[in-house]
């Protein structure tokens, strides 16, 4: 399963990528306003800092053409950027359009596996389902996830899918149960997953043991 950072912080981004963690960068308008810059500054940012990555930049236009005109803008600041199209009819005529000009798209905003087919017939490289945002109206979103992953593999569609909306490590757990082919996930819960308590525990007890028998390696 690769690791994306759901993030436009690029201090968040430097830390995961000096992990060797880092497979991709997706970014929404929220992400981006939390910066604090302007859009465009923290996005050069991002791809100056991953330039060999898939970086997802998203469109604000909601018509056809003017989907069609960002997605353009976007796709020239590098040729990782990946244009996150949010699933609406004329989203998907949009991704259609973009594919035949190989730009690279990543359908977001998707909240069902019906809606995950019509992107990847329409041409789509990744469809990003929301998991947290389904559980937070009470819908199983990693239910949804798991019939996602399977009819796509039925159907044997090119399509990535990014599970998106990720709230903790458990969801990340299922997730690479599933077989999804990403995970895009926020900094705080890819943090959370290099911990146990049992390690903790177990590096403290081995240094302390270290030190009674004045094990000393240099
Ligand atoms: O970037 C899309 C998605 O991951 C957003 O997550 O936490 O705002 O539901 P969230």
């Amino acid at each position: 399963m690769k690791i994306f950072i759901d993030t436009a912080q690029i201090d968040e981004i430097r830390q995961v990528k000096e992990w060797g963690l880092l497979d991709g960068v997706t970014t929404n308008p929220t992400l981006l306003s939390k910066t604090g810059k302007p859009w465009k500054e923290a996005a050069q940012e991002i791809l100056k800092e991953v330039p060999d990555k898939p970086v997802s930049l998203e469109v604000i236009a909601t018509d056809f053409e003017g989907m069609v005109k960002e997605a353009r803008e976007l796709a020239k600041m590098g040729d990782n950027v990946v244009i996150k199209i949010p699933f609406t009819i004329d989203g998907m005529k949009a991704v259609r359009a973009l594919k035949a000009e190989g730009i690279k798209t990543n359908v977001t905003l998707v909240f069902s596996p019906l809606q995950a087919l019509i992107a990847a017939k329409a041409g789509a490289d990744y469809v990003s389902p929301f998991i947290g945002r389904l559980d937070d109206i009470s819908h199983d979103g990693i239910g949804m996830l798991e019939e996602l992953v399977e009819i796509f593999a039925m159907y044997g569609f090119e399509t990535e899918i990014i599970a998106a909306s990720i709230r903790h490590v458990d969801h990340v757990r299922r997730c690479a149960l599933i077989g999804v082919d990403i995970a895009t996930i926020p900094f705080k819960v890819i943090k959370q997953m290099f911990k146990h308590p049992l390690t903790d525990i177990g590096l403290e007890r081995f240094l302390e043991d270290a030190k009674k028998a004045g094990i000393s390696i240099l």
